[in-house]
């Protein structure tokens, strides 16, 4: 089958390949999936270019979301037969391969059935961003109907499944994204308030959107600037974090936690199967009710998976702005 991989970590031209790997064969649990889409995240740039979390398999087919449909099971799997639809993430993980591939192998506690209504593209851009998006509002900040949540980054991959998963459950929303046509996409997805980080005065729109404070603020941003945040929220505000391995910024101590304020950080591959399962078959309901959409930026073909990994990290570290949401591939 083809297959995206690389045999040794760095630049992605120089190391993603496009070329004929053996096609895996379910065993035990598992399920064997004929891709339709993957998509691509962040993280998937930084092992590739050497992160070193783990050890990774030789050769090793990059990539963590997918969707397509079953194709054939290991004796041991109960939750799908031949034919179902699935998408899943997780994967490319703590030393599990990968899914940029035509078919992956893949134990059937990270798989969920696809609604009819819905693409093979629209669940596998969904897929990590969206468990994400769910693990952190929900497991963590435990956001409650009316609260006023801030999304900085709303345009991005995991923000703008943070805005549409916040409406969902009755909060109300400021986002930030760093263009017009980014701000006004925002309003789209749903958000009450949609400010330019560029150009806005985001402390005044705060003050008259949320006049007793931000409930939840979801940072997607690698260098968090806490004095800032600390000032924007709520007695007894939540802070999310799950991005910036590398970021030592100073912390205004004093005015936090004399607010009562807390700091939840996480990163979704660590949540164990049956936590993720909680959070796809929320999303399964939400994109099957046309509630939930992600926000698919590029559509190409998956031999061109180093083209799409320099987009990413052209945006996702170099800041580039050129993507508004998800690059997804097909085989
Ligand atoms: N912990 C976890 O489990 C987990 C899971 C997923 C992702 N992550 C991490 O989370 C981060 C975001 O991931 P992603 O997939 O959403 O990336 P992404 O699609 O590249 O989104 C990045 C976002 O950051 C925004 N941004 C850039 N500079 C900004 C600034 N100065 N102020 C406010 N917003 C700014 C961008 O806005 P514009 O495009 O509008 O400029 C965009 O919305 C990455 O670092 C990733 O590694 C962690």
């Amino acid at each position: 089958m083809k297959a995206a991989y690389i045999e040794s970590t760095g630049p992605a031209e120089s190391t993603i390949k496009f070329g004929d790997v053996p096609r895996p064969e379910p065993t035990g649990r598992q399920a064997l999936v004929r891709v339709g889409a993957v998509a691509v995240n962040p993280i998937d740039t930084y092992l590739r270019n050497g992160a070193n979390y783990w050890e990774l398999p030789k050769p090793f087919i990059i990539g963590c979301d997918l969707a397509g449909t079953v194709e054939a099971v290991g004796r041991d799997a109960r939750r799908f037969k031949p034919g179902d639809r699935v998408w899943g993430s997780n994967q490319g993980l703590l030393g599990r391969q990968g899914t940029f591939a035509e078919y992956c192998a893949i134990d059937e506690e990270w798989l969920y059935p696809t609604p009819a209504s819905v693409t093979d593209e629209q669940a596998a851009a969904c897929a990590l961003v969206g468990i994400t998006a769910h693990l952190g509002l929900f497991r963590e900040a435990k956001l409650e109907i009316g609260e006023h949540v801030f999304v900085n980054g709303g345009s991005g991959g995991v923000g703008s499944m943070v805005v549409q998963m916040a409406k969902i459950a009755g909060a109300r929303v400021l986002a930030t994204a760093g263009s017009a046509e980014k701000v006004a996409a925002l309003k789209q997805l749903g958000a009450d308030v949609a400010v330019n980080y560029k150009t806005d005065d985001a402390a005044a729109a705060v003050k008259t959107f949320a006049p007793s404070g931000i409930n939840a603020y979801w940072e997607t941003v690698r260098e968090p600037d806490f004095d800032r945040i600390v000032s924007y929220l709520a007695e007894r505000g939540r802070i999310i974090l799950m991005a910036g391995r590398d970021a030592r910024p100073p912390f205004p101590v004093g005015p936090f936690y004399v607010k009562g304020c807390s700091l939840h950080g996480f990163v979704m591959f660590k949540a164990t199967a049956d936590e993720q399962r909680r959070c796809a078959d929320d999303i399964s309901q939400w994109l099957g009710a046309g509630k939930l959409k992600a926000h698919i930026s590029r559509v190409l073909p998956l031999a061109q998976a180093a083209a799409a990994h320099k987009l990413q990290e052209e945006n996702t570290l170099q800041k580039s702005g050129t993507l508004a949401g998800k690059i997804v591939l097909k085989p």
